[in-house]
């Protein structure tokens, strides 16, 4: 922190992988949060860089390229394009949104293997992998399926068995087959590859996660879990071609691996520092990025939040770590993990082909963002799993954004123009209602401040939710529109009130509803500089509820939002699936 209290935060969001559009659990449970710290991060006035890319490699791409008969980098070009999109549509303020394809990614995977392999963290060892005869190719994790053996699960993958959550090696599964063609023609094979000695660094990564107190609780018990079942040695090098290739330190491809590449979960977390270097090349700036990632050149000063999904945890708490302290260079490591269940479809899981769940680019064709992203993360899947149903979320969309948001803007500008000619106006003073407003904002704000910090999202938006109907409360306890009738003045304090209330309401909701909350901020002709949620700003109540300029025009903006129709529903329910 600088000594004007000026924080610099690095924010990543887990990679999505670049084979297929995301679903809303994906989008809620890593990139969307992530965009809400943020843009709440950047109001407060710090310096922030939100880094997310496609994770490119590995062999679902491979494959699909395949099916979709275009090689490998072309689809991937025509994906990232469209996850781009799918991004922007839900207006996520990356900094950048690189690839783990580019060549930045590629050189620093392959420095981080020879600097790993010179600490004698790396070596190389024969191992067995399962051969498919049929396919013409080793399989690598979740493309050999078999019985688990340890809860006889047939539906098991080589890399995790999702009946008992065990990890699992391909080669323990009992009747192996393959899940690219079904074959059960396979059989194990030796294979050389290099090995992360990841057990050897135990002791490290546990010191390190015990001293991580300030993880929020669900990130930082899967990491003690998985410490406590001990750290073992993974393979990081795969039988493909579609990756980063293993070269030695002088450039040459090291023998022996000319027809292997780096396993993608290697490769792919050092993609947040490859991005970041794209980012700086992008700005035209190429060293920017190192003072947010080598801690001899500033990076010590900066706080690393890291979002994902429960699955992503081990290798962000374990497999990265061992990465960056194993290399023994000044690299920055993650400050807070912060980690979401999922978020299911009426309790089951997304399916496209079951027509079960609405995918990114399929909401934006329904609703704008803003209602995907109030509802999302309202109902982050924090405690445990949350359940998207319509029902749910036509009651949230409703009953928060129409009724509460949406008819107090609404109510107050609209009285407004009618009776004030579109001007704030300057006269009356301040009573009883004004103050029971005051009070509550002095609680709430700093409550919301609090949530966001400890990237609390549920509380957060509730927190948002109930600033808001504390509008509503006082608007019902000072009532401009009796008033009116008898006492002008009387009045006009209460609709100046309630316009300085809908500013900051419309202040407040930035981080989660961004385009609804500039048609408010735009409706009362607030300038940029003042839309922030700086501490300074934020600490005097009494001159927020009084800020507008006297006098100023204002106009109602259009309708903010439209509320959700039962047909609509039952519509959607056919479409994407509801209850069964
Ligand atoms: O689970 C996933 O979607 C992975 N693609 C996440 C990768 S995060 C990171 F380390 F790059
Ligand atoms: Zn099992």
């Amino acid at each position: 922190m600088t000594a004007t209290g000026k924080r610099r935060i690095l924010v990543t969001s887990a990679l999505p992988y670049i084979n297929g559009v995301k679903h809303l659990g994906n989008l809620a449970g890593s990139m969307l949060p992530a965009d809400v710290y943020s843009r709440f991060q950047r109001l407060r006035g710090h310096d922030v860089l939100y880094i997310c890319a496609t994770d490119e490699h590995g062999t679902p791409a491979e494959l699909a390229a395949q099916a979709a008969g275009i090689s490998v980098r072309d689809y991937c070009d025509e994906q990232h394009e469209i996850q781009k999109k799918a991004g922007e549509g839900f207006e996520l303020s990356y900094d950048h949104f690189g690839r783990s394809s580019g060549e930045e990614n590629a050189r620093l995977t392959q420095h981080f293997a020879n600097v790993l392999e010179a600490n004698g963290l790396i070596e190389e060892r024969v191992m067995e992998q399962v051969y498919s005869i049929d396919d013409g190719r080793f399989l690598p994790d979740r493309y050999v399926e078999g019985t688990c053996p340890h809860c006889d699960y047939e539906k098991a993958r080589g890399d995790q068995c999702d009946n008992c959550g065990r990890l699992l090696d391909p080669v323990e599964l009992i009747d192996p087959y393959s899940a690219v063609s079904g074959s059960k023609n396979v059989e194990v094979r030796e294979t050389r590859h290099l090995f992360l000695r990841q057990s050897e660094m135990q002791e490290t990564i546990r010191d390190w996660v015990e001293a991580s107190t300030d993880w929020p609780a669900l990130a930082r018990s899967i990491a003690l879990k998985w410490l406590d079942e001990g750290l073992r040695d993974r393979a990081i090098t795969r039988d493909l071609s579609w990756g980063v290739p293993v070269i030695n330190p002088d450039g040459s491809v090291r023998d022996g691996f000319e027809n292997k590449v780096f396993y993608v979960w290697f490769d792919a977390p050092i993609e947040y520092i490859g991005a970041t270097e794209e980012w700086a090349k992008a700005k035209g700036n190429p060293d920017a990025w190192r003072s947010w990632w080598r801690t001899d050149e500033g990076a010590d000063e900066v706080q690393y939040v890291q979002f994902m999904g429960k699955d992503n945890v081990a290798f962000h708490t374990v497999g990265f770590p061992v990465t960056i302290m194993g290399s023994k260079e000044p690299w920055k490591l993650v400050d807070q993990l912060k980690a979401f269940n999922w978020v299911t479809w009426y309790g089951g899981k997304f399916s496209t082909s079951n027509k079960r769940g609405v995918f990114m680019d399929q909401a934006l064709d329904l609703l704008p963002a803003d209602y995907w992203r109030w509802y999302l993360i309202a109902n982050a899947p924090e405690g445990s799993d949350a359940a998207f149903t319509w029902e749910g979320f036509q009651s949230s969309i409703n009953s928060d954004l129409a009724n509460v948001l949406g008819n107090f803007v609404n109510r107050i500008t609209k009285y407004c123009a009618s009776k004030f000619d579109g001007k704030v106006p300057a006269a009356g003073d301040t009573g009883e209602a004004e103050a029971w407003m005051v009070s509550e904002l002095e609680t709430r704000l700093p409550q919301l401040v609090q949530h966001y910090e400890n990237m609390d999202f549920r509380k957060a938006a509730a927190e948002t939710r109930a600033i808001w109907a504390a509008g509503n409360e006082y608007l019902t306890k000072a009532e401009p529109w009796v008033k009116y009738k008898n006492n002008v003045d009387e009045a006009a304090i209460g609709v100046r009130t309630g316009l300085n209330l809908a500013a900051l309401f419309g202040i407040i909701a930035q981080p989660i509803i961004p385009e609804a909350a500039k048609m408010i901020l735009d409706a009362l002709n607030i300038p940029d500089a003042n839309r922030t949620m700086t501490a300074e700003g934020l600490s005097d109540v009494r001159t927020l509820l009084d800020a507008l300029p006297h006098g100023m025009d204002i106009a109602p903006p259009d309708v903010l939002f439209r509320k959700i129709e039962d047909d609509q529903v039952a519509e959607w329910t056919e479409k994407f699936g509801g209850e069964d």
